[in-house]
Parts: structure tokens; sequence; C-alpha cells
């Protein structure tokens, strides 16, 4: 295809994989799309590692890095005393997820150290969150052959964006809402990606469908050319072609990849992904403090009843939901019938959708012979 965001990244097909999983990001490049891998959680070191394994994995193809440093944050900037963090999260809340837990009957006393030790080896990753470790992680970043680079959760910290120039690396932001993108083509991104409410994650409230003409028009409006990738529910070519159609250079898809067969999506949560429509997410602030679009499930449930206790701000609401939910993950790989129910995880309305497992290199292949269907029927209706 011979568009601005292929010319740019110097690949074949403007669809953009966002994924932890590296395995999704190495098969989505060699497939003729990009990869972007999600390093919010990696420090230098295990970024190193997981670079290095792309680079030796996707034949030489374009992939890109997607970091968290959010503009509003607790602490901003700061590396507090871990222990400090830790003695922070009130009780309250650790006993309202236990509680959860407990009424699921999960034997919360036997799995409380596992907790405990994850939620240690958690608050090393509120570092990255407050952007205190964006030099460092970028440092690594830049000594492999990434082709974008982008954040989420505001305008990227300055370093991201000098880092970006001086290697001839585009820099991309995700956005929610038009007044995001306009500031952050004035702080000078390459691209933006306008993720609309319905996506996996972190997500605002404006439809793609509202927000992607709302977002090109405000561009052509200011004379500024700056491509613009949709996101937000998009699980198909035929949606791909239908955001092209309103002026979004490409797509930027991050549910989809979840059910791949390469996904390292915790097998009961890939099956009830597979099995859910598109009524089983939730937008809430329980899992990370900001509002962040998840499967439902009684733990979800649990968070939204009237008697909830708030959540925390980001980062510290991660400390609080990550550590339970990471051992539910386990336990419900076993036979924990009560894990199995609780067991959640990030995904978009598209998740509708998604209904068979297939290989990464299939559903962009997939993707490209839906963008054509739709291309065709548009053709059709014209009477061409
Ligand atoms: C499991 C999951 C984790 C995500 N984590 C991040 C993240 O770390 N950084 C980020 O920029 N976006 C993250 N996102 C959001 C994606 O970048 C993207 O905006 C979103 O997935 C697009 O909507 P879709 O899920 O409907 O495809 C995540 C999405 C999912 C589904």
């Amino acid at each position: 295809m011979n568009n601005k965001i292929c010319d740019m990244l110097g690949i074949e097909f403007p669809l953009l994989a966002f994924s932890h999983c590296r395995d999704v990001v190495a098969a989505v490049s060699r497939a003729g799309g990009m990869g972007i891998f999600g390093g919010v959680n990696c420090s230098p070191e295990t970024l190193e590692e997981e670079l290095s394994w792309i680079d030796d994995h996707v034949d030489g193809k374009p992939y890109g890095l997607d970091i968290i440093v959010p503009n509003k944050v607790e602490g901003k900037g700061e590396q507090p005393d871990h222990d400090a963090v830790l003695a922070s999260i009130p009780g309250e809340l650790k006993q309202f997820t236990n509680d959860i837990m407990q009424s699921h009957g999960v034997d919360t006393g036997r799995i409380a150290e596992d907790i405990e030790d994850v939620r240690r080896e958690q608050v090393a990753f509120t570092d990255n969150l407050r952007g205190g470790t964006a030099d460092a992680i970028l440092d690594v970043a830049f000594r492999h052959p990434i082709g974008l680079v982008a954040n989420a959760l505001g305008v990227p910290p300055p370093v991201m964006l000098e880092m970006g120039r001086k290697h001839n690396v585009p820099v991309a932001a995700l956005v929610g809402a038009k007044e995001h993108a306009m500031s952050q083509v004035a702080a000078g991104v390459d691209i933006i990606v306008a993720v609309g409410g319905e996506a996996g994650g972190h997500t605002g409230e404006i439809s793609t469908l509202v927000l992607i003409p709302e977002i090109c028009n405000a561009l052509a409006a200011i004379g500024d050319e700056t491509p613009v990738l949709a996101a937000g529910g998009i699980a198909t070519g035929t949606q791909m072609a239908a955001t092209m159609a309103m002026g979004a250079s490409g797509a930027w898809c991050g549910s989809v990849w979840l059910t791949t067969a390469e996904a390292e999506t915790n097998p009961v949560v890939k099956e009830k992904m597979l099995s859910a429509s598109s009524r089983d997410t939730v937008r809430a602030r329980s899992r990370t403090g900001k509002p962040s679009r998840q499967l439902r499930s009684p733990w979800t449930d649990a968070w939204e009843a009237e008697d909830a206790p708030s959540a925390l701000p980001m980062p510290l609401q991660s400390l609080v939901a990550e550590p339970p939910l990471r051992v539910i993950d386990k336990l419900s790989q076993g036979d924990n019938q009560g894990a199995k129910d609780l067991a959640t995880y990030w995904v978009g309305q598209g998740v509708g959708l998604m209904n068979e497992q297939m290989t990464a290199g299939q559903v962009v292949q997939g993707f490209k012979e839906d963008f054509i269907t739709a291309y065709e029927r548009l053709a059709t209706n014209l009477g061409e």
C-alpha cells in the first residue's frame, strides 16, 4: 500500500499492533504490519532482553516501542523509597480485594505471601509510570533499530522527542480527545494515535467513529499534516478501511492480538474473550487509577458496586489491584473455580468480533483481505 504511514515507517500495510508479547510484535512486523512492543513493565535490563529477542526474530522488518509516561501522575518525576510507597497502600483496600476473593472461594490466607511478593516486585514499575526511568529506558531502546517510539497518557517527555529527532525515529502519542491531539502536534509529535472509547486499556469516552473525523478535521483546519492512526474497537480490515475513509492513515490495534496463538494471555481469559460479546467489557479506574477498559468479571463488578471504595490515583492503584489479579491469574490455570470466575484482563469492545483463535500472521492477512472487501463494497455502491 502506498500511503503516508507506510512511507514514514517503511512498512507494507499500515496496521500497527500494540502488544506486551514480543512474539506478537515480531509476527506482525514479519507479516507486513508493524509490531509495537509495550515496555511499561520493563526495567532497562529486561527491555534490553526483549528488544534483542525481537531484533533476532523480526527478519529486519521495522518494529516500535511504547512506554507510558503520564502527564498527570502522583509524584511525577520522583523515585520515592519503595518501602514507603508500599506502606502507603491503605489496609482497607487490600482487605476489599481479599473480601472479593474470599467471597468467590479463594483462600486468601494461603496466597497472602504470594500477593505481597508480587506487590514488592510491582513497586519498581511505579517508577516507570512516574517518568523517573524514562531516560534509562530510552537509552536502551535507541541502541536497537526501533522504527517508532510512542507514549501514552500525555505529551511525550522531552527526552523522547529529542532522542526521536536525533535518531530520525518518528514519535507517536496516544490521545482520546481532539484537544489532546492539538497539544501533541504543538509539542512536535510525528504521529497521532487517536484512541476511541471502545478501546482496551486506558481510554477516553469519545467513540472511534466520532473521534477520528473530529481530529482529522481539526488538524486539517490548521493546515497540519501529522498522520493519524485510528484505534479503539478495530478488529477487522473493514473497520480499518472505514477509519481510513474518514481520514486516518492506518490503524493501531491492541485487543485483537490477545487471542492469537502467540499471545501470552492467560488461556482461561483467552477462552473468555473468544466467547465474550461486545457488552462484556467495563471502563473503570479500579485497575490502574485511570479509566481503562477491561473484560467484565465478578472482580470488576465488585469494584463497580455502590459500596466499593474509590480507586487510588495512578500509580498507586496498580499496587492495590495488580498483585491479587496476578495471583488469581495463576490460580485460575489450576482447578480453582473462584479464580477462573474472577480472572480478567484489559480488552476493548472489539472482543465481540474476536471469536476464533488465529496466529498473528493470519490476523494481518485477514485484515488485508477484509480491507479489499470493504473497498470493493464501496465501489459497488458507487456503481463502479
Ligand atoms: C491488554 C492491553 C494492554 C495495553 N497496554 C497499553 C500500554 O501499556 N501502553 C499503551 O500505550 N497502550 C496500551 N494499551 C492500549 C493500546 O495501545 C490501544 O490503544 C488499544 O488497544 C486500541 O484499542 P483496541 O484494544 O480496541 O484495539 C493496551 C491495550 C490492551 C488491550
